[in-house]
C-alpha cells in the first residue's frame, strides 16, 4: 500500500478493535484515501462503503473494498499481471512528463508504465480486473518513485529504490461485501443510506491531496493533461472543482460541522489532529449539540509523516528547512449513545482523555 500523508497505518489495529467492539454491522469511511481503514472494517465483518473525492482513491476502493476476493479468479489475475510485467517499455506521455520534464521515475520504468497503462486500457477496460490492475500499477510505481512520499517535488538525487525494476504484484484482496463511492463528501453524505458506524478522517490543513498525488490522478485517468511547474502538476489543479473546502481555514470548520449535522449514523468515529483548525472543545460541543449522548476522546502519540522527518524540500528536492518535531498527538473522538460509546472504548481506559455526556 502506498505512501500517503495522513494515512492511518499505525492506527489500523486500534480502529479495527473500536469497530468490532461497537458491534456495528455497517460502516462508511467517508475520506478513505488509501482505504486502509475501510479494509480493516471489512475484515472485522462490517459491510463497508469507502468514499473519496480522488479518482485514484476510488480505484483503490473498487479494488480493496468493493471487490470480494471470493469472486476473483486468481489465476486469471496472475496471468494478466505476468503478461503486463513482460511488456517491453514504450515511452509516451508518462515518460516524457514524469521522467524527462521532471524526474519522479527513471525513464526505464516510465517507459514500462506507459506500455502497461496503455495495455490495461485497451485490453481490460470492461473487465472486473480493471481496477485491480490499475491498483497494482500504482503500487508498483510507488515502490520505484524518487520522492519523499508526496508528488509536489522529486528528490535532487535519484532515490536508491528508483533504480529497481518496476514489478506489478498481486493486490491482497479481502473477502466480503463493500462499496466504493467517488465524490465530494459534502454531496455524498446526503446520498448515502444510514450507516451504523461513520468514520471521518478529513484533511485538516492546507495540504491538497489533488496536487500532492497528481501523478496517481493522471495515471488512473490517463487523460494526458497539460501540466505546469517543476513538479508537472495538472493544470486543472488551478480550477475550483478540484479544490476541497477542507483545505481552507475559512471554510473547514463550518463544512465539517455541517457534514456531521447531516450525517445519518449511529456511532461517529473521528480521527482528529491536534494541529487542526477545529479545537477539541469545539468538536466535542458540536457532537453534543447534534444529539450525541456521549462523546469520548482518546489520545495516541504517533510519529509525523515521513516529510517531517526528512525536512522541508524545494520543488527540485533540495533541503531548505527542517521540521522541529516529529511526534504528534492523534485524537480519536467516539460519539453516539452512552451504551454504544462505552462498549466501543472498552479496554482503552488509558487512552481516554475526556468523557462528556449531553
Ligand atoms: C487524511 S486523508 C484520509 C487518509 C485515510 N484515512 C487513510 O488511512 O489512508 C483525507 C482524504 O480526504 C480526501 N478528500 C479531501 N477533500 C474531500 C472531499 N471534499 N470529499 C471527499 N474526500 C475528500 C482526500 O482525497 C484524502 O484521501
Amino acid at each position: 500500500m502506498f505512501k500517503y500523508i495522513g494515512s492511518k497505518r499505525v492506527f489500523i489495529p486500534t480502529l479495527g478493535t473500536l469497530a468490532q467492539q461497537s458491534e456495528a454491522k455497517s460502516a462508511v469511511d467517508l475520506f478513505t484515501g488509501t482505504t486502509r481503514v475501510a479494509q480493516e472494517f471489512k475484515r472485522q465483518g462490517l459491510v463497508t462503503t469507502a468514499c473519496d473525492i480522488a479518482t485514484y482513491s476510488h480505484v483503490l476502493a473498487q479494488t480493496y473494498v468493493a471487490t470480494d476476493s471470493a469472486e476473483i479468479n486468481e489465476d486469471e489475475l496472475r496471468t494478466a499481471l505476468q503478461k503486463l510485467n513482460e511488456l517491453p517499455g514504450d515511452p509516451g506521455y508518462f515518460t516524457e512528463t514524469f521522467c524527462q520534464r521532471s524526474r519522479f521515475f527513471q525513464p526505464k520504468n516510465g517507459a514500462r508504465i506507459d506500455a502497461i497503462r496503455n495495455q490495461i486500457e485497451t485490453e481490460y477496460k470492461e473487465s472486473q480486473l480493471y481496477p485491480l490492475l490499475l491498483t497494482s500499477l500504482m503500487e508498483a510505481a510507488d515502490r520505484v518513485d524518487s520522492t519523499i512520499g508526496v508528488q509536489m517535488a522529486y528528490l535532487k538525487q535519484w532515490a536508491p529504490r528508483s533504480y529497481n525494476d518496476l514489478e506489478m504484484r498481486m493486490p491482497v484482496l479481502t473477502p466480503g461485501k463493500g462499496q466504493a463511492v467517488l465524490g465530494d463528501a459534502m454531496q455524498v453524505i446526503d446520498e448515502l443510506p444510514p450507516t451504523e458506524l461513520l468514520y471521518l478522517d478529513p484533511p485538516y490543513n492546507q495540504h491538497r491531496y489533488y496536487t500532492n498525488y497528481h501523478i496517481w490522478e493522471t495515471l488512473v485517468r490517463w487523460d494526458e493533461p497539460e501540466v505546469y511547474g517543476v513538479a508537472c502538476k495538472r493544470v486543472d489543479a488551478k480550477e475550483a472543482e478540484t479544490k476541497s473546502v477542507f483545505n481552507y481555514k475559512r471554510t473547514m470548520k463550518d463544512a465539517f460541522f455541517d457534514l456531521l449535522t447531516r450525517a445519518k449514523a449511529g456511532l461517529v468515529v473521528i480521527s482528529y489532529n491536534n494541529e487542526s483548525w477545529i479545537s477539541a472543545a469545539q468538536m466535542r460541543d458540536h457532537l453534543l449539540e447534534i444529539g450525541c449522548e456521549s462523546v469520548v476522546s482518546l489520545g495516541f502519540e504517533h510519529t509525523r509523516y515521513v516529510g517531517a522527518k526528512t525536512g522541508i524540500h524545494s520543488p527540485t528536492g533540495q533541503k531548505v528547512g527542517s521540521v522541529s518535531h516529529t511526534k504528534n498527538m492523534e485524537w480519536v473522538f467516539v460519539a453516539g449513545s452512552r451504551a454504544q460509546v462505552s462498549a466501543t472504548v472498552r479496554g482503552f481506559e488509558e487512552n481516554v482523555l475526556r468523557e462528556f455526556s449531553g
